[in-house]
């Protein structure tokens, strides 16, 4: 299933509206085949793994990310491309968290007389499919906020990036994300004080986020350097937009900021990387937006400068406690991931 959750990596940020998904078939000890979902439209992950097995999925285990579809999609169903290539063993890490469809494939699979193992690194699997999980079962994509600060709490307040904050490796992972979430987003304060391009840079094999610029007035200079086509700019309803579109932009028109999510859900976008500034950051914060957190901390003081966040104060017992908290050295810098919302398992549809 770790070979399955590499493949299945392969597909971040490529393959929305559908999830990424890793298979893996084994018979006898040995990797038989190996697949991962490209792209939607593209075919699944499972049948990219029986093409390359052949003759030797017969009496294979299939290890799979996601449970297989038991629907005609785009494509045919891939339990009934398991069980016609005679897989002998299904095990799946995580069920479908759309109620029309869980469980099915692997209700499908058992009563052709497959065995199937479901929950092996089931939450690795979950937190993979974050993106798919919130489109479907929210209609809004997955936010991540990321920021970078010194020890003291304090961003800069100009500069590109965070490259002013943290060393190469802090940067080099923040490109990785873009390269793997589906859209990254800055408010218009950050694109007058620093023109950000928002690409994805140093990533073999990497691909650009979609830009999203929060820009109620439509202040984004036509000259703007993430200003490109397909670049989305969120404004309020009644904006004039008429240069930006001519300059490419899609333009997704919300009064309130789970509108715009929504929005951005209609536009397929499934995660989506909150780069900043603060006053955007503070707005997503306030409203209970922001589901994940990446924090980069540089081990130096800066004694002056802005707070990633803002808002009213409030006690400590109200602090928004992060939930399975993972930290990691990135050459001098320390980063600290966490969840301030669940992701979607079964079910629950329509909750914002
Ligand atoms: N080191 C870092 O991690 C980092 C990252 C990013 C930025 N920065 C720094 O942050 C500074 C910019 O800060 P900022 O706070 O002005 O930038 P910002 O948060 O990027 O942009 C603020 C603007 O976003 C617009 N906006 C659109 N929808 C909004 C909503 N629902 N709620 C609130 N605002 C919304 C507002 O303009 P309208 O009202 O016109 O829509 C607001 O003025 C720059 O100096 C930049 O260098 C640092
Ligand atoms: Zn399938």
């Amino acid at each position: 299933m770790a070979l399955a959750l590499e493949e299945a990596a392969r597909g971040l940020g490529r393959t929305a509206p559908n999830p990424p998904v890793g298979c893996v078939l084994v018979r006898g000890g040995a990797v038989v085949g190996r697949g991962f979902h490209p792209a939607a439209g593209e075919p699944h992950a499972e049948v990219f793994a029986l093409r390359e097995a052949g003759e030797q999925a017969r009496g294979a285990a299939a290890y799979v990310t996601l449970e297989p579809c038991s629907h005609l999609g785009r494509t045919p169903p891939c339990v009934a491309a398991l069980i016609a290539a005679g897989v002998s063993r299904v095990v799946v890490a995580a069920l479908d968290p759309n109620p029309r469809v869980a469980g099915r494939g692997v209700g499908r699979l058992r009563a052709a007389g497959t065995e199937v193992v479901v929950g092996v690194r089931e939450a690795e699997a979950v937190r993979q499919q974050a993106g798919f999980r919130a489109l479907i079962t929210r209609g809004r994509p997955w936010v991540v906020y990321k920021y970078a600060v010194t020890l003291d709490g304090k961003v800069a307040a100009r500069g590109e990036g965070n490259g002013a904050v943290t060393a190469a490796g802090a940067r080099a992972r923040v490109m990785r994300w873009r390269n793997e979430l589906d859209a990254v987003a800055v408010g218009v304060g950050t694109v007058l004080a620093d023109d950000p391009r928002l690409t994805t840079r140093g990533v073999a094999g990497g691909r650009d986020p979609r830009p999203v610029i929060f820009d109620r007035r439509a202040r984004t200079p036509l000259s703007a350097r993430a200003l490109r086509p397909g670049t989305v700019v969120v404004t309020a309803p009644d904006t004039d937009t008429a240069p930006l579109e001519d300059a490419g932009a899609t333009i997704v028109r919300a009064a309130t900021l789970p509108g715009a999510l929504r929005g951005l859900g209609q536009l397929h976008l499934s995660s989506l990387l909150l780069e900043g500034g603060p006053t955007l950051a503070s707005a997503f914060f306030a409203e209970g937006l922001v589901d994940e957190v990446r924090a980069l901390i540089a081990p130096k003081l800066l004694g002056a400068g802005l707070a990633p966040l803002n808002g009213p104060p409030r006690g400590m017992a109200d602090a928004a406690a992060l939930r399975a908290v993972q930290l990691e050295s990135l050459g001098p810098d320390v980063l600290v991931t966490g969840l301030l919302n669940d992701i979607p398992r079964l079910g629950a549809a329509g909750d914002l």
